[in-house]
């Protein structure tokens, strides 16, 4: 890739003047402003006051002995010391063509391909996915999937929590309330109304509250725990259940996971566990706990972390400290990343410190990737009118029908069935795109009408730009027209302002792959790609493709084909399915 090349030659010119200096700092990223040029660097600045040099001056003889002229116009020199690269059309002529040969969709898998595991969705067995568990279904297929394009190997694991108190109070509700035919019918529904109902009994703030059930609900977790067989049978179907309706809403959003691994698969390593954390020191007893404190760590001061209760049981920390430990012995990762929302943001500070403690010269990287609620319309938590949470299905049964009414309106004319196939891709994707568009920290405010719209930053204006491509092609074939991409892309000039434009557009999806897997940020390539498609529509307004002759006409419909299959490549990676027509 070209920025690559640049970065690559300055690094090289860095060490020729300066042999001792970390070029891992020198950097070359796209520009923010085009009016600076395409590409830029600041390392030389601090590089300079490192050395107590003139930045300036550094910049200077740097740039006077960079190797570029292939590549781009004189490097320019601003401000106190950025260098500034702009791309010669030549440049970006040859580097089409080498995409049009297929040698690369403007992307580079990673030099240093390395194992990750992705810990995603994670819902909890005998409830209801609600919209609570799409943001970390949908950010986590994105990661996973970015991770994979550029060559690393992936590692999806679902970490379901099907283990806990709440099995005791279901297994008293599965006992004595069950209604079977209800179960038959929506077996999540029954297994929720027995939970809530024996939770109230359960719960000394309630009216219902009555001692002998909790007493009831204690003797049926010790039975769980202790392997009793009727117990244990009862458990697994639950968790059948509840695996089967996860299984389908997986299904209809396309996500899959290598393992599933849930809470109780790590149930017999819990003890080791804190044993060893025991033996170096690591937790200490307090009140007949055992506990792991951090005055070391300002901001987990006065905040330690159990790792086994009073009364022996382990927790939520203990069951991620082993399942840490499981992880790392099996698959020796590199990165784990976990996903979820921010209000576990402590318990992971906790887990990973723990962690450090125990395995100090792990190699690790750990990284919660945490993300803020959605919203209502409200400002408040998304509900339901009634104030329910809102089942994952019904939101995406509602998706596919708004968005129905949408294609239908544009394409009258279609059959049914392939409006009905259009409108699941455009509905799906609506609330996949609106769920990565934001900066996953911030709260974001559910709004159908915003996500469906057919203009701005959304998901059927992305799918609309690519069909657009499309039909493009469509019509030269149907003229008899046949267009062989590598051919076309023998011989290219670039000149006008919106081809030279889309071009430079098209080779900063490399750059942004990379950030995106490297900051866990899906948002930059939703970003990357709507500006894509802006510059595809500002191209297309300029410059006429079907009625240009010659080179011209073969430049501009290998643009339209790379800008299409960058397009589909970048919406693939977000999750979201191409229609062929819209
Ligand atoms: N089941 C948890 C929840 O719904 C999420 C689990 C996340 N993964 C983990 N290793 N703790 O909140």
């Amino acid at each position: 890739m070209l920025r690559q090349s640049i970065e690559q030659r300055l690094q090289q010119a860095v060490a020729r003047r300066l042999p001792d200096a970390d070029l891992t700092s020198v950097l070359v990223r796209p520009c923010p402003d085009p009016k600076f040029g395409d590409y830029q660097s600041n390392a030389l600045m601090g590089l300079a006051k490192q050395r107590r040099l003139n930045p300036r001056q550094l910049a200077t003889e740097i740039a006077a002995d960079l190797q570029l002229d292939d590549l781009c116009e004189p490097t320019e020199i601003a401000g106190p010391g950025f260098l500034n690269f702009r791309l010669k059309p030549a440049a970006l002529a040859a580097m089409l063509s080498v995409a049009a040969r297929g040698e690369h969709l403007f992307f580079r898998p990673a030099t240093e391909p390395y194992t990750v595991v992705v810990d995603f969705s994670s819902p909890n067995v005998a409830k209801p996915m609600h919209v609570g568990h799409i943001r970390s279904t949908i950010l986590g297929d994105c990661l996973a999937r970015t991770l994979r394009l550029l060559g690393h190997r992936v590692i999806t694991d679902n970490h379901i929590g099907d283990w806990g108190t709440q099995f005791g109070m279901l297994l008293v509700g599965w006992k004595t309330l069950l209604d079977e035919a209800a179960l038959d019918r929506d077996p999540i529904a029954e297994l929720e109304r027995i939970y809530r109902a024996v939770n109230a009994r359960c719960s000394e703030d309630k009216p219902e509250f009555d001692p002998a059930t909790l007493e009831q609900a204690r003797a049926e977790l010790v039975k769980l725990q202790g392997g009793d067989e009727e117990n244990t049978g009862i458990w697994r179907r639950m968790i059948a259940l509840s695996q089967q309706q996860f299984d389908t809403i997986y299904g209809r959003l396309g996500v899959r996971f290598d393992h599933t691994f849930g809470e109780s698969f790590y149930n017999d390593r819990l003890a080791e566990a804190v044993t060893e954390l025991e033996s170096r020191g690591i937790v200490r007893e307090s009140e007949g706990a055992l506990l792991a404190f951090f005055d070391d760590v300002p901001p987990l001061k006065n905040q330690p972390a159990i790792v086994r209760k009073r009364d022996g049981a382990a927790n939520y920390t203990t069951t991620d400290l082993a399942t840490l430990q499981y992880r790392l012995a099996t698959w020796n990762p590199d990165e784990i990343i976990y996903v979820t929302d921010g209000r576990q943001q402590l318990h992971f500070q906790q887990v990973f410190e723990i962690f450090r403690r125990w395995h100090p010269d792990a190699p690790v990287r750990l990284s919660h990737v945490w993300f803020g609620s959605i919203l209502g319309e409200n400002n408040q938590p998304l509900k339901t009118r009634s104030g329910e949470n809102i089942k994952l299905a019904d939101l995406l049964d509602e998706a596919e029908e708004r968005a129905l009414r949408v294609v239908a309106e544009k394409n009258p004319e279609l059959p049914e069935s392939e409006q009905r196939e259009i409108a699941r891709m455009v509905g799906l994707g609506a609330v996949k795109y609106a769920d990565l568009l934001p900066n996953r920290q911030s709260d974001y405010v559910f709004s159908w009408d915003k996500m469906l719209a057919l203009n701005g930053n959304t998901a059927p204006y992305l799918l609309y730009a690519a069909t657009r491509i499309r039909s493009i092609f469509r019509k030269l074939a149907e003229s008899g027209e046949t267009f062989d991409l590598a051919a076309a892309g023998a011989d290219l000039t670039l000149a006008e302002p919106a081809e030279l434009a889309l071009a430079k557009q098209l080779q900063n999806f490399d750059f942004v792959l990379h950030a995106v897997a490297e900051e866990h940020r899906p948002n930059y390539l939703c970003n990357y790609l709507y500006e894509l498609a802006g510059q595809f529509t500002g191209f297309y307004e300029a410059c006429p493709v079907l009625r240009a002759e010659g080179t011209v006409r073969a430049t501009r419909l290998v643009l339209c084909e790379l800008t299409f299959r960058v397009l589909a490549q970048g919406l693939e990676v977000l999750g979201l399915e191409v229609p062929e027509r819209m």
